[in-house]
């Protein structure tokens, strides 16, 4: 692909205010930040262009999304799914975090979700008092599949809710037709209201397939699901302040959301609404270069990995997130291993599975070379 982005060149984040960069800094100053999800990547000169406009006036006080943005989020929707959003199903957030937690209160009792999963799907639960009821993932032909007996078993343990993450992080699945079609049928029957967190969705790697937001599937599902979709992820725009949406057709069940987060999450700021109609309205030609730079580190990762002894992992189909399997060095905690020896990843233990490690990597090529090369002359002194 001939670029016009350049992905190979990112400006340096060490000693800046970056959270990724600065955590264990202290404690190894030379350390390569690989654990929070966020890329050291610039977003999109569009980006940066809409938001210094924007600073220049009006006043910048309590904003609102402007028509345009809530169009172009309508009809982005319709041309990626095929899905048809009224205006009314949307509600503003200042982010997908705050969504999950939003929907497990609106829905009360048991909490099912994917283990492992991204910390807050387990929080959500158990911050709200709810009951966590995690549901089993296991490798299947080299591939992470939900396990659905499982998932029927948990129906029958007090559930109220399933928070799905699709494309998912860790284990970088984006879900089939048919899985979400099986999700879909358990959570009808047993009446659960179905939380679909789809902030990933932009970032699709393997380019045969397709995201299917799970309310696309039927009427009745698009009735039961609360689907959280943002720009933050893929475009970077954490820093610059989210914006997220939550998609909820049915009124009762988005009276309810809203009424869980009345006063809690706080509206968007105006400077996320203009960074999300730029990535939204001028942002295509800008995201496909980053994903197929991000494809190019995800089979540089793969292939590294496959090589290093101890470590293994699947395929990642989306995300920039690696999820590598370190059971075979038995160690306690093989994040502090590698932290130790210049690369913090983060602990698969708060995901769900301490035995897992997962890699970060959204940042330039040169980077993560040096963050591998790191992981495998850590492991050279070792005896597996
Ligand atoms: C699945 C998932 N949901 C939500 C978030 C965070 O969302 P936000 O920053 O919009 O609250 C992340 C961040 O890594 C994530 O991976």
């Amino acid at each position: 692909m001939n670029r016009k982005f350049d992905f190979d060149t990112a400006p340096d984040r060490r000693g800046s205010d970056s959270h990724k960069w600065n955590k264990y800094a202290e404690a190894a100053p030379d350390v390569i930040g690989a654990w929070l999800a966020d890329m050291d990547f610039m977003p999109p000169p569009a980006v940066i262009d809409a938001v210094s406009e924007r600073l220049k006036g009006p006043a910048l006080g309590y904003c609102e999304p402007r028509r345009e943005l809530i169009n172009v989020v309508i009809e982005r929707l319709e041309k990626l799914y095929g899905w048809r959003v009224h205006p009314s199903w949307l509600v503003g957030l200042p982010g997908v975090v705050p969504g999950l937690y939003g929907a497990v209160r609106a829905a009360g009792n048991g909490v099912i979700t994917q283990s492992p999963n991204y910390h807050h799907f387990f929080k959500a639960a158990e911050y709200s008092d709810q009951k966590s009821l995690p549901l089993r993932h296991r490798v299947v032909n080299g591939r992470w599949e939900m396990d659905f007996d499982h998932l029927r078993e948990l129906t029958g343990q007090g559930a109220g809710s399933f928070l799905l993450c699709n494309p998912h992080n860790p284990v970088g699945r984006i879900l089939s037709q048919d899985e979400l079609q099986q999700v879909a049928d358990i959570c009808l029957e047993h009446k659960l209201l179905i939380c679909s967190d789809e902030i990933h969705a932009d970032i699709l790697l393997d380019q045969e397939k397709p995201h299917i937001p799970i309310a696309t599937l039927s009427p009745e599902v698009e009735q039961r699901t609360v689907t959280l979709m943002s720009p933050s992820k893929a475009f970077n725009l954490q820093g610059i302040g989210s914006f997220a949406l939550a998609i909820i057709p049915d009124p009762e069940i988005r009276n309810a959301f809203e009424k869980q987060l009345y006063g809690v999450a706080t509206y968007p700021s105006g400077l996320a609404f203009e960074a999300a109609l730029a990535c939204y309205r001028d942002g295509d030609q800008w995201l496909a270069e980053l994903l197929d730079y991000l494809r190019g580190n995800r089979d540089f990762v793969e292939q590294r990995i496959a090589a290093m002894p101890g470590l293994s992992m699947t395929h990642v189909e989306a995300t920039f997130l690696a999820w590598i399997d370190a059971s075979r060095l038995e160690m306690e905690n093989p994040a502090h291993f590698f932290l130790v020896h210049g690369v913090a990843l983060s602990e698969g233990g708060e995901m769900g599975d301490a035995n897992y490690l997962r890699l970060n990597f959204a940042c330039t090529r040169a980077e993560l070379e040096e963050m591998l090369n790191r992981m495998e002359r850590a492991l050279s002194v070792l005896d597996v």
